[in-house]
């Protein structure tokens, strides 16, 4: 198991806890979602966490298959469901490489909070583009400290190297884009929240 899947092992507890950081942009964010997912969708999430998003997508699609590399993180949100499970709401312990079988199988595929966590945000693009359809809509919301808080690259190392925090990825929007772009993807649309600068929400389709 790699040190970032502990982590995520060590934190979930506190992570489900934790309140939402800007409330209102996250409602924007699952609204502008929901605008791209339709009821004949198969819907995958990689990076789910505790599965709160899911929760809320899941209903209006045909399936949706929540993934995350952390086994406590999907414990936590199979718990969630326990007494109420949700149609077509599948956790599965995973990370988009292991679904390589399952090439162009989603209509949409979900990435919240994760991309600037991966050493290789790009192979993951690619990895999530082969597993879309043609037409398929990819939804990220990534951090993008590189425009908002490069100083802080020294520190995030240190607290990375005394296992205090995961590996942090400093990606600027410019790189994100530049990544989705010449993985054949077309961006629909992007938006920084005003009160959560650090994020770059974006929506883009993968060629036809
Ligand atoms: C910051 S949390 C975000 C959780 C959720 N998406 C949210 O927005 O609240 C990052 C999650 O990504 C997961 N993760 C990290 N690297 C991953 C990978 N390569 N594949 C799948 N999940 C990963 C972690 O286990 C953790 O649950």
């Amino acid at each position: 198991m790699n040190a970032s899947v502990k982590y995520w092992d060590r934190s979930a507890e506190r992570y489900a806890r934790r309140p939402i950081a800007d409330p209102e942009a996250y409602q924007r964010k699952l609204e502008i979602t929901q605008r791209y997912l339709r009821p004949d969708m198969n819907v995958m999430e990689f990076g789910c966490g505790t599965g709160a998003t899911a929760l809320v997508h899941a209903p209006r699609v045909r399936s949706y298959l929540a993934t995350d590399a952390s086994a406590r993180m999907i414990d936590i949100a199979r718990m969630r469901t326990a007494d109420a499970p949700i149609k077509g709401l599948r956790f599965e312990v995973a990370t988009p490489d292991d679904l390589a079988h399952r090439q162009q199988a989603f209509d949409a595929v979900l990435g919240l909070n994760v991309l600037h966590l991966l050493a290789d945000p790009r192979a993951m693009i690619e990895c999530i583009r082969d597993l879309l359809k043609p037409g398929g809509v990819f939804i990220s919301n990534t951090a993008c400290l590189k425009d908002t808080r490069p100083c802080m690259k020294p520190i995030a190392t240190l607290a990375y190297r005394l296992h205090l925090t995961p590996y942090v990825n400093f990606l600027s929007r410019k790189e994100l884009e530049h990544d989705l772009q010449s993985a054949g993807f077309q961006i629909q649309f992007r938006w920084v929240p005003e009160r959560s600068r650090d994020v770059y929400f974006l929506i883009a389709t993968k060629e036809k």
